[in-house]
Order: C-alpha cells, then sequence, then structure tokens
C-alpha cells in the first residue's frame, strides 16, 4: 500500500495581527521556504484502531488515543475523523516532520495539522477541499487559543496570499509586482494565548482607545491591500513601521522586537514590524536592496535565525 504524504507551508502576517480577532481585515502569505510534511502508512497485521504517530522534531513517539484529548495532534487526528469511531479505523503509523520554527509566528501549529489532516483523510479515501481542510483546522486552532480569527488556517490551506476579514468570505490577494520579506527570528518563544489575553484584558479596561487602535490597524490593512494590488508594494514600508507602533500600544511588543525593528530601519530597511502574536517570535522586514547588510545587522542585535521570503506576482483576479 502507498503512503500518503502531505505538506504545507508555514505563513506570515503582513498587516493587521490582533485587531483581525476584532474583526478589523488582515493580509496574510503563505512562506513555502519552510514545510510541514505527513505521511501516513498502513500497518499490515495492525488490529483497527491502533494509530500511531511519530513526530520526531518534538521527540514525541504515541499511541494518537493515548494523547491528552487536547493534544493538537489528537485534535486533528479525531477532526478528520468526524463521528467516526477511532476503534474501526485501519491500523497506520503517521509520521510529522517540519522546518517551520515552533511558535514565531510562522504558523507551524496550523501547518502541522493541515498536512496531518491532508495525509490523514487520504489514506482514509476522502478527498477534502481546500475549504474544508481549512475548517478542520480551525478546530484544533481553538485549542491554542480560545479566540482564533481563522486566518491562520485560511491562509495555510488556501496556500495563497490572502485579505481576510473575520466571519467574511475571505479574498485571495492580488501581487502585482513581486517584493522581498526578510524573516527574523528573536529566539524568544512567542506567546500567541498570552498576548491575545492581554489585548482582550487592555480592551476590556479601555475599550474606546482599544477599539480605535484596531480600527487605525485596519486601515493600514485596507491601504496596504491597495497597494500590493497596484503594483507598489515599495509603499507599504512606513505602514509596517506604523503597524508596529500600534501593537506596541496594544502591548504585544517587547524590548527584545524593538530592537530587532530599529536595527533593520537603522541599516536600510523599507520598514520593519513584528508578526503574528507577538511576546516574542518574529519580525518581518521589508527589503528592496542591501539584504546582506540588514541581515548582518540583525543577526548583529539578536536574531537567531533569518529567513528571506520572496512574495512572488500571481494572476488572481479580484473583485
Ligand atoms: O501567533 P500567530 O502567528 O498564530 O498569529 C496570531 C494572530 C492573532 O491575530 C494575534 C490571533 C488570531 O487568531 O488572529
Amino acid at each position: 500500500m502507498p503512503a500518503f504524504t502531505a505538506t504545507a507551508p508555514g505563513k506570515i502576517i503582513l498587516f493587521g495581527e490582533h485587531a483581525v480577532v476584532y474583526g478589523e481585515p488582515a493580509i496574510a502569505v503563505p512562506v513555502s521556504s519552510v514545510q510541514t510534511r505527513a505521511v501516513v502508512n498502513a500497518v499490515i497485521g495492525g488490529s483497527s484502531g491502533e494509530i500511531q504517530i511519530e513526530a520526531p522534531d518534538i521527540s514525541l513517539s504515541a499511541a494518537v488515543m493515548e494523547l491528552d484529548p487536547d493534544h493538537p495532534l489528537r485534535a486533528a487526528v479525531m477532526a478528520v475523523l468526524g463521528d467516526k469511531d477511532p476503534g474501526e479505523m485501519p491500523a497506520c503509523n503517521i509520521r510529522i516532520s517540519s522546518s517551520i520554527p515552533v511558535a514565531s509566528g510562522l504558523g507551524s501549529g496550523a501547518a502541522v495539522s493541515a498536512a496531518l489532516i491532508r495525509a490523514l483523510s487520504a489514506f482514509l479515501g476522502q478527498r477534502l477541499t481546500d475549504e474544508q481542510v481549512s475548517h478542520l483546522i480551525f478546530e484544533v486552532e481553538k485549542i491554542h487559543h480560545d479566540t482564533p480569527s481563522g486566518i491562520d488556517n485560511t491562509v495555510i490551506a488556501h496556500q495563497k496570499p490572502i485579505y481576510y476579514v473575520k466571519g467574511e468570505p475571505f479574498q485571495f490577494l492580488s501581487i502585482e509586482s513581486p517584493f522581498s520579506i526578510l524573516i527574523a527570528d528573536s529566539g524568544i518563544p512567542g506567546h500567541t494565548q498570552e498576548a491575545v489575553q492581554r489585548v482582550r484584558q487592555n480592551w476590556i479596561n479601555n475599550p474606546d482607545r482599544f477599539d480605535l487602535l484596531f480600527k487605525s490597524i485596519g486601515g493600514i490593512s485596507k491601504m496596504s491591500k491597495e497597494l500590493i494590488q497596484s503594483g507598489s508594494p515599495a509603499d507599504i514600508g512606513p505602514l509596517m513601521n506604523e503597524n508596529h507602533l500600534l501593537l506596541q500600544e496594544l502591548g504585544v511588543s517587547t524590548p527584545e522586537l524593538d530592537h530587532l525593528v530599529d536595527a533593520a530601519r537603522q541599516a536600510g530597511a523599507l520598514g520593519a514590524k513584528l508578526s503574528g502574536g507577538g511576546l516574542g517570535g518574529n519580525i518581518i522586514v521589508l527589503v528592496d536592496e542591501g539584504i546582506d547588510k540588514i541581515t548582518e545587522a540583525l543577526t548583529k542585535s539578536g536574531a537567531v535565525h533569518t529567513l528571506n521570503s520572496t512574495i512572488p506576482s500571481n494572476q488572481i483576479s479580484t473583485d
């Protein structure tokens, strides 16, 4: 019996994190230079219901049904099974490997779910649409934090740049001219759940001010969409800087992230901001030239890893 294999890319949020949880638009793009892979093999002679999972990157080797019910890998398997009895599933082995750094804002959790859901459903002879995959990843994402906006599962399931407003049909984003984003990892794990809770508490304490901050971020996402779609990506640099300031005001940046953002700008970047939940994780930097100098400045300023990602132009028609 052949192995069933599926891969999923990482992602970055270009604009609008946190505000997206409160109904404002956000923009996210896939990062295909990092990937998660899931491989499912039938275990010939194994008893039904024996689902073994191996994830050597996190030193995990376990029977799925012995994992905690809240474990995201078990949740992803259960999401595929739906109402079916796991005890009746043909014996199989699932192997997960990933080059996406964990807790850095690159969507590693959603990518693991996406690859696993696709490979396992293929093994079971089910064909899922991207939208179905997105929906199942979302169910798993709820374990990570209570109020996911849905942006991570959408961009990772569809593997294309998206303009996203919670509760509305998402739009594919047409990229007129390619542009380069440098991703720099602060080396401090991001804490999305804590950051989302912090923002919620700040909003409860000061709703008028925070509603205004969310609106300002939403306005930046809207302007950036127009600039990206009209072939002026270099002009999003100042908007990235402005979005970072607003994220600082939301309370989700850190001195280390601010230091990296400043270093990138001083070395000639067109703009820089934190990306994802914050309190650690990545910053993203818009670069047109001098990438080596900017990379060096980031490394000197504490980045433990940098990744250059080109956002290619595409031919998506938008309405
Ligand atoms: O930390 P990440 O990359 O999973 O991004 C979280 C984005 C937030 O807007 C903070 C939360 C969400 O659900 O959209």
